[in-house]
């Protein structure tokens, strides 16, 4: 058995719980000084004082890790992204930069349908590779768990060519990686003027060959104006409930067209993006327990106003933040762009912006159970922050601060020294 102690730590900081946090509770982070981790295996075997733990265990069984002038927190979870595609789309980035907005790219033709192109051509072995390399990234900025979507195949043969890519990474990657079933990710030209033929085409072909070889857990849904209504919406969502998959919506981000209500109907586990919801939408999330989950570098990238964070939060909603990281509409994964962005634009506490990308981004792939926060029986997945206090988090605005990621009670992730 692998038996460490982490010690001499500046601060220990987390959430505790295996749910997500609503409003006013995402403040309830818990501070531990002159407290230790014990790891066990892959889990968190105790966490609290040390003097504590010296009468309960004998210390001298594990291994030390050396936390001096660091910050102890779990790792981050990354609830959104679009992690394997074909292709990149720089030249879009940059004629939104001049002027064209992402619904007339999408429209001429480009946008999603030209990263389904793209997916098409390359092989399995090409995805995996290059999705490879971002998860060494996310790796780097302390990311553990990660969400993956699919949906740059539209049909079944490339749904699940980036199916199997995804389960693939989540093997031979360190990051855990949950899957969501995106198909009904755009509208194929086939069925240009008849999107609800195409959903029926996933509710019979579709959703049956993810189900059949477990290739996901969720299903998602481009819930937007001129790409899948309210109408499909539902019809997809509700088909997917019966055949056993959770839920999550890209909710109200261009239009207000009523996701945010939408997915307080079907019981959806998260809606996301939020840009446009309605205030009475947000409160029906609230009620029914949907994360909002915000993507606020999606905003940024669209130079679109951020979703309204502090009213869901004095609503009484959960809110989870996570990348959205894809080819089209937010190429990064950057932690601390996310931070700052929710605390300097969407006047979140750092306190509210850790829970977000903790215990509610995990909760928001319902996985709030296993990891989320540092307490004994959870998963061992731990950063390192170099910092004196977890406030540089926001403060520090901009700068990765991480310095070492243990995933599963192995360190897999160590700061480069300097040569
Ligand atoms: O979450 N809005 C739809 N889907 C992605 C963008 C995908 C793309 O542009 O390739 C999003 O923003
Ligand atoms: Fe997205």
């Amino acid at each position: 058995m692998n038996k460490y102690i982490i010690k001499n730590a500046n601060q220990i900081i987390t959430f505790k719980g295996d749910e997500a946090k609503k409003g006013s509770e995402m403040n309830d982070l818990k501070i531990f000084f002159d407290s230790i981790i014990l790891i066990e295996d892959d889990l968190i075997k105790y966490i609290g004082p040390k003097d504590e733990a010296k009468r309960k265990f004998n210390l001298d069984e594990y291994e030390i890790i050396d936390a001096k002038d660091k910050v102890i927190m779990p790792g981050f979870v990354d609830s959104h992204t679009h992690l394997v595609f074909g292709g990149y789309r720089q030249e879009e980035f940059n004629m939104r930069l001049a002027g064209a907005s992402y619904m007339e790219i999408m429209e001429a033709g480009g946008g999603i349908a030209s990263t389904v192109k793209a997916t098409k051509e390359a092989t399995e072995d090409e995805l995996v590779n290059k999705a490879k390399k971002v998860l060494d990234q996310m790796l780097a900025f302390g990311v553990t768990t990660v969400e993956a979507k699919s949906g740059y195949g539209l049909f079944n043969d490339v749904e699940e060519k980036q199916l199997k890519a995804v389960k693939r990474l989540n093997n031979e990657h360190p990051i855990d990686i949950i899957s969501t079933y995106m198909a009904a990710h755009a509208v194929p030209n086939e069925y240009k003027d008849n999107p609800e033929e195409f959903i029926d085409y996933i509710i019979e072909k579709g959703l049956p060959m993810v189900k059949s070889n477990s290739y996901a857990e969720f299903v998602d849904i481009f819930t937007e104006k001129n790409v899948f209504e309210i109408k499909e919406s539902e019809k997809l969502l509700n088909a997917a409930k019966e055949q056993g998959f959770k839920l999550k919506i890209h909710a109200d981000e261009i239009v207000q067209l009523g996701g945010a209500e939408l997915a307080a109907k079907v019981g959806a586990i998260s809606a996301d993006h939020l840009l446009n919801a309605s205030e009475d939408g947000i409160r029906k999330m609230a009620k029914h327990g949907v994360i909002c989950t915000l993507l606020p570098m999606t905003a940024f990238s669209l130079k679109e106003d951020y979703a309204n964070a502090r009213f869901m939060i004095d609503q009484n909603a959960s809110v989870a933040l996570a990348s959205d990281f894809n080819p089209g509409s937010c190429f990064s994964n950057s932690i601390p762009l996310l931070f700052a962005l929710a605390g300097i634009y969407m006047g979140m506490s750092v306190e509210e912006s850790i829970c977000a990308l903790t215990i509610n981004g995990a909760a928001a792939i319902d996985k709030a159970k296993e990891i989320g926060t540092l307490e004994a029986g959870k998963k061992a997945d731990i950063i390192f922050l170099d910092a004196p206090d977890y406030k540089f988090l926001n403060y520090n605005f901009g700068v990765n601060l991480v310095q070492r990621v243990i995933k599963s009670g192995k360190t897999v992730y160590q700061r480069n020294l300097r040569v």
